[in-house]
Parts: C-alpha cells; sequence; structure tokens
C-alpha cells in the first residue's frame, strides 16, 4: 500500500550549479528554480500531498552579494504579483514564515495580500521560508516562554514539547513527515531543526531547476518504502 506524505518540506539547493552548467548567470538558475517551485506545488497537490514547506531564502542567504539579494527579491516580487492569481485558482492558501521584519515594507505588503487572498483554499498548503533560520526560530520560542514565567503566567516546569511547538512559526502545520534536498548536498543548513525529529529524510543528486513531476514521484515512493517507527521497537523483523 502506498503511503503518502501529508506534509513535505523541500531544500531548493542547487540553482547556482545548474546555471554554471550551462554557461549562464545565476539570476537565469533562480529564474529557471521559480518555475521549478511552480510546477512542484502544482505537482505535490495533483499527487496528494496536503502541506508543501519550501525553504525560499535563509537568514545565511543574506550575506550573499547585495546584486544577488536583490535579484532574488525581485523574483519573489515577480512570484507575489504574478502568480498570485493562478495560485489561488488553484486553489493553494499561502503562507510565509521567517524574520518578516528584515523584508522590504512593499513585499511585506504582497505577503499579506496573498496571504489574505489564499486564506479559505484548502487544495494545498504552501508555506515559503523567507529570511528564516531554525535556531533562530527555536531561541525566539525560547524568549516568548521565558516571558511568559517572567509574567507568572506559567511555572518553568509547566514547559513541555506541546507548549514549545505552539511558539514556532510552524505550529499550525502538521508533523512533517519527509524532508527533500536537492543538489546532492547532505546538510540541513538550519531549515525545520526542530519539525524534523522524525521525518524521512531523502537527498538527491538532482539540481532544483530539473526537479520536476517524476522527482517528486521517486522521493514519495522513497517515502512510501520507509518504515517508520518514532523510536519504537521494529515489529516487522527487517534489520534495525
Ligand atoms: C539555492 O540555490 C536556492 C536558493 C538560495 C533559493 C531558492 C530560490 C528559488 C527556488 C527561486 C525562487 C525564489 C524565491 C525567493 C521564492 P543556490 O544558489 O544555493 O545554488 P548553488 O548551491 O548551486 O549555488
Amino acid at each position: 500500500m502506498i503511503q503518502l506524505p501529508k506534509h513535505i518540506a523541500i531544500i531548493m539547493d542547487g540553482n547556482g550549479r545548474w546555471a554554471k552548467k550551462r554557461g549562464l548567470s545565476r539570476t537565469q538558475g533562480h529564474r529557471k528554480g521559480l518555475e521549478a517551485l511552480r510546477n512542484t506545488v502544482e505537482n505535490a497537490a495533483e499527487l496528494g500531498v496536503e502541506f508543501l514547506t519550501v525553504f525560499g531564502f535563509s537568514t545565511e542567504n543574506w550575506k550573499r552579494s547585495t546584486d544577488e539579494v536583490s535579484d532574488l527579491m525581485g523574483l519573489l516580487r515577480f512570484y507575489l504579483k504574478n502568480e498570485l492569481q493562478t495560485l489561488h485558482k488553484k486553489g493553494a492558501k499561502l503562507r510565509v514564515i521567517g524574520e518578516r521584519d528584515r523584508l522590504a515594507p512593499d513585499i511585506v505588503k504582497l505577503i499579506e495580500g496573498a496571504e489574505a487572498l489564499t486564506a479559505t483554499n484548502s487544495r494545498i498548503n504552501v508555506t515559503i521560508a523567507l529570511s528564516y533560520g531554525a535556531r533562530s526560530e527555536i531561541v525566539s520560542a525560547s524568549q516568548k516562554l521565558a516571558q511568559r514565567v517572567a509574567n507568572g503566567e506559567i511555572q518553568p516546569g509547566d514547559i513541555n514539547e506541546q507548549l514549545f511547538e505552539d511558539c514556532l512559526m510552524t505550529s499550525d502545520l502538521p508533523p512533517l513527515d519527509l524532508l527533500i534536498r536537492t543538489s546532492g548536498e547532505l546538510r540541513i543548513s538550519n531549515f525545520l531543526l526542530w519539525q524534523i525529529a522524525y521525518s524521512e529524510l531523502v537527498f538527491t543528486d538532482t539540481l532544483w531547476p530539473d526537479f520536476d513531476k517524476a522527482c517528486l514521484e521517486q522521493a514519495l515512493a522513497d517515502y512510501s518504502n520507509r518504515q517508520r517507527r518514532f523510536g519504537a521497537e521494529d515489529v516487522t523483523g527487517a534489520a534495525e
């Protein structure tokens, strides 16, 4: 029986290498990466994935050249302006997580508009992590809880995993079943560190711009073949 993940996340890596291999600019690689994102949203919805979370821009990406950062922000504006109606018609609910206050005010406005327009859609939930870093998310959750203790609302001993999760930016998302990283890199790069505790991990050599429906289907097939035990004993008799 095919086991379908309800929530998948993707580290979309390899735009630069894809472009370099073809003698193109990094900007052209990112443009092709945006196309791959657009197609992946549709492919994931068609395949029945309910929640898709993607790493669009990390807190570390601010360290890239000013030109590259402004190209990526330009692409983001383009996506939020020109693709919004298509996303909406296709039934996608869009949300953004990350340090919103570091983004330009016009981008924040576009994000708010996109979230409001698509708020009641339910075919697929798309979360884009922008200026996101998992360690910073965990620190910020700790600060919120420390503040609640300081206010006398809770005792230190009241803090448990559920309370902690409620303070994360992903608090309204279901558990992450599958994390995919493209481009052959075997790292998590500060993405969803808390959330991947029991996720299955799939690494593929495919560069993100080449990630098509067949690649997504392959990742879902890999997931389906995994035995998820969440730390419990193996009841199938399979080797550890
Ligand atoms: C990694 O490629 C990808 C990114 C830094 C961002 C992902 C961006 C897109 C998919 C385009 C859409 C943009 C947004 C913001 C929604 P890389 O540049 O690290 O590739 P490399 O490791 O081969 O150099």
